[in-house]
């Protein structure tokens, strides 16, 4: 990369930007972290879509509607298994988890050799909202992608009940509220652009409110959103369902409550944690769940909570300027746990491209000088 060292958070916001364009591959992909063991190589639809979310935001539109075909193009070319998922959902037998569509590809778009917790429903809706969200906010006809969000929608539909991993990959037996918030703001998105048929209308929308209703039946424990069905425990994900995804009204008790609980039990020196239970890398805080905090925070009207989020973010920044998964800072859930994770896959990926988005998207909101809101 051949940006300067940003010293204040206008060079670290350029220095994003920069970052992530530069790292997009000729195919459109997002790779999560150029050089961690574990991720080189591979780009997921959940941070793909938020890192071109943020791209979109901050004015690289080209960049995101690239990433975007990128998507379209997997989701063709895995058409006729997302057939057989919906045809066998239908008919009352679903395929089994290994036939379900992976939560990262290659760059170039292919399954890949690695064993991963590949079953993952979130990105696919994360992707229907993304791509909406770019195309309205830049005026492109959203047809362009219309056979793949029209793939999406069946395969969503079809399977939006079934445990899967969740944002971290773990817990493939629970239903998790946030991995249902993406896919409710997903088939919202979808509705909104009058590409689905009617029949096909019809099924998103009572999907939609299915996965509301289950959201605020089985989701909330103490008056704040949960991690999964039938847990009281939180995640810091859920803050994604007030902002930006727009699930839960973030003024609603329920989102003020959510935040609240975040706020309580999730926060420590101003970064958020993914879980209490967290030991990966020994459970540091992580800098985009500190952005995703703030961006429910602004919604929520409290622009000095989101401004705190935004600084605190950008104080994990590296000397070069490149932002971490996660940070330690003497404040690790489980200290114990580190060493085994750096032993097996090196030390915290660093620069996380889906860290830099989510700085990107919070500064915007925030209407920061030097990103485009
Ligand atoms: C995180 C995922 C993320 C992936 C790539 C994993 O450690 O749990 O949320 O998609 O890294 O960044």
């Amino acid at each position: 990369m051949t940006t300067a060292h940003p010293t204040d958070l206008t060079g670290l916001l350029a220095h994003s930007r920069t970052l992530i364009t530069g790292l997009q591959t000729a195919s459109g992909a997002y790779p999560a972290s150029p050089t961690f063991s574990a991720y080189r190589g591979y780009c997921w639809f959940r941070d793909g879509s938020f890192i071109a979310d943020g791209v979109s935001v901050a004015g690289d539109a080209d960049s995101a509607t690239r990433f975007f075909d990128w998507c379209a193009r997997v989701i063709a070319d895995n058409r006729r298994q997302i057939d057989k998922v919906v045809t066998a959902a239908a008919h009352g037998s679903p395929l089994p988890d290994a036939d379900m569509l992976p939560a990262r590809f290659t760059v170039d778009g292919q399954p890949g050799d690695d064993e991963w917790w590949d079953f993952q429903l979130d990105g696919y809706g994360t992707w229907l909202w993304a791509v909406v969200e770019h195309a309205r906010r830049h005026r492109i006809g959203v047809s362009r992608w219309a056979d793949a969000i029209s793939a999406t929608v069946d395969y969503l539909v079809s399977s939006w009940r079934r445990p899967c991993f969740d944002w971290w990959e773990e817990h493939s037996e629970a239903v998790h509220i946030s991995t249902l918030g993406c896919i409710k703001a997903g088939l919202d998105a979808a509705l909104g652009t009058g590409l689905l048929d009617a029949a096909q209308a019809d099924r998103a929308h009572r999907a939609s409110r299915d996965i509301a209703g289950l959201i605020t039946t089985g989701g909330v424990a103490d008056g704040h959103l949960t991690k999964w069905i039938g847990s009281p425990q939180l995640d810091g994900s859920l803050s994604a369902l007030l902002a930006p995804l727009g699930v839960i009204n973030p003024a609603s008790a329920l989102g003020r409550g959510t935040i609240a609980a975040i706020d309580a039990q999730l926060v420590a020196d101003g970064g958020v944690y993914r879980f209490r239970a967290d030991t990966f890398f020994g459970g540091g805080r992580w800098p985009l769940l500190t952005c995703f905090l703030g961006l429910a925070k602004l919604a929520a009207g409290d622009p000095d909570g989101a401004r705190a989020c935004l600084d605190w973010a950008a104080s994990t920044a590296t000397s070069g300027g490149d932002l971490p998964e996660q940070v330690d800072g003497g404040r690790l859930l489980d200290p114990a746990a580190k060493q085994q994770w750096i032993d097996r896959w090196g030390t915290v990926a660093t620069p996380l491209l889906w860290s830099h988005a989510m700085l990107l998207r919070l500064a915007a909101d925030l209407g920061v000088t030097g990103v485009a809101a």
